[in-house]
């Protein structure tokens, strides 16, 4: 009896060990040696572009986490390839710009809050050096570039979109690449950590532009620039560009269905418009603006920020307006000032829902998956929640029918 307990004891035991191994063994082989050995047998080779990011998730140098001073800056990364054939780079590489002493004095600007004389100070100071940079992005003709202003805390949200609206994929040939945009932690105390875990990001996607000024509210104009800039220098090929929040809802697929019609050069520039929007005068609000920095009444027209789409070429264009420019505190504002010397006028449509859906928060609109299937941009909605709806929009909807927008 005893000596047949012990046999039952033993055979588990060595099964058991059995699967571990089998299961370390497979562990063993990572898969980029899968890869490997699947060329080596005569299958058709993978996709270069997947096979070579795959390679480098997987072979992530021994000194990645090794502190700063031990190894090379992981600046312009990826960039090899490209750069002996491009001449054009990144021109500025120091940060020399300081405070504009001349506003000092001024009876105006001292009545001014702390804020915007910060803002006034250094708003001269135009572009900043790179610290994470992409040059190779735009190397291939690119359909649809989505840009999406992020903040280095924020990597939840940059997950969440990669994984649904901000996937890198090729529909019918079009490329759709995605892109965030983000500049340096805004607290002294978030800065080294956020940094090098920004860098690891940054090494697993190869999708983040990094600038070296501060992540601030008044700053997104500056974001707004660079980004310009940037886009005038790697960006040869570019047709459409998909610009917005990392916390908005949108459908790509509506959007390319939109474009499908869309001719070269017609400065498009659509989303959802404000006309005569008047600066906000209250001094609580989060958008508030004094006469001294504006004085007009109204704004020219914009597209609220969340989330617009805009032509390729007119985007090189507003590069060179916005250097004739002063900024502006507002980045969205800012745009619609250099569409406006560009006499070309943002067109609104209703599929761009970047101030919410209905007025009321609580109404069931906001969460109605059925909405949001018909619409290109949905503001607010943060990584959970978008997960959630992306999936019900993308599972066997049931709608009554599908509100006609586009
Ligand atoms: C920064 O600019 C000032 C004056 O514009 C100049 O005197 C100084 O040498 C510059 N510093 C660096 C590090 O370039
Ligand atoms: C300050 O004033 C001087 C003289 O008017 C001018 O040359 C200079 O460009 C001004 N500085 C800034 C940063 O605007
Ligand atoms: C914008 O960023 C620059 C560079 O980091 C910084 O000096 C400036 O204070 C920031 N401006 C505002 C308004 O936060
Ligand atoms: C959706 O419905 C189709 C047919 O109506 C079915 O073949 C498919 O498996 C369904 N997909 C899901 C995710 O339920």
């Amino acid at each position: 009896m005893f000596q047949w307990k012990k046999t039952i004891y033993k055979t588990a035991c060595l099964s058991f060990l059995l699967v571990i191994t089998v299961m370390v063994l497979q562990r063993g082989m990572a898969p980029s040696q899968f890869i490997q050995g699947q060329q080596q047998k005569g299958l058709p080779p993978l996709e270069p572009l997947k096979t070579e990011k795959r390679n480098s998730i997987f072979s992530i140098p021994s000194s990645f986490w090794k502190s700063e001073k031990e190894k090379a800056p992981v600046k312009e990364e990826g960039s090899e390839s490209v750069t002996a054939k491009q001449e054009k780079s990144w021109d500025v590489t120091t940060t020399n710009c300081s405070a504009n002493q001349n506003l000092s004095n001024a009876d105006w600007f001292k009545g001014l809050e702390p804020n915007f004389q910060q803002f006034l100070l250094y708003r001269h100071c135009r572009y900043f050096p790179m610290l994470i940079n992409h040059p190779e992005k735009c190397s291939e003709d690119i359909y649809l570039l989505i840009v999406v202003k992020s903040i280095i805390t924020q990597h939840d949200r940059r997950e969440a979109i990669r994984k649904t609206w901000g996937q890198e994929k090729d529909v019918d040939g079009k490329k759709i690449r995605t892109l965030f945009l983000l500049g340096t932690a805004s607290k002294e105390e978030e800065r080294a950590n956020y940094q090098k875990l920004l860098d690891y990001e940054n090494h697993i996607y190869q999708d983040i532009l990094q600038w070296d000024f501060l992540d601030s509210f008044f700053n997104l104009t500056l974001k707004e620039v660079h980004f310009l800039k940037w886009l005038n220098i790697y960006c040869d090929n570019v047709r459409f560009i998909f610009k917005g929040d990392d916390d908005v809802y949108v459908s790509p697929s509506n959007i390319l269905e939109f474009l499908e019609d869309k001719k070269e050069g017609e400065d498009l520039f659509v989303g959802d418009v404000l006309y005569k929007a008047r600066p906000i005068r209250r001094k609580e609000n989060k958008y508030y603006i004094p006469s001294a920095l504006y004085n007009k009444n109204s704004y020219p027209p914009y597209a609220g920020g969340g989330g617009f789409l805009m032509d390729g070429l007119l985007a090189k264009r507003l590069h060179k307006t916005s250097e004739t420019l002063e900024l502006y505190p507002i980045d969205d504002v800012f745009l619609g000032m250099c569409l406006e010397v560009l006499k070309v006028s943002p067109v609104g449509h209703k599929g761009f829902k970047t101030f919410g859906i209905v007025k009321n928060k609580n109404s069931k609109m906001n969460k109605e998956p059925c909405f949001f299937r018909s619409m290109l941009v949905v503001h607010k909605l943060l990584p959970p929640e978008l997960l959630q709806m992306w999936e019900l929009v993308h599972s066997n909807l049931t709608c009554s029918r599908k509100l006609n927008v586009l």
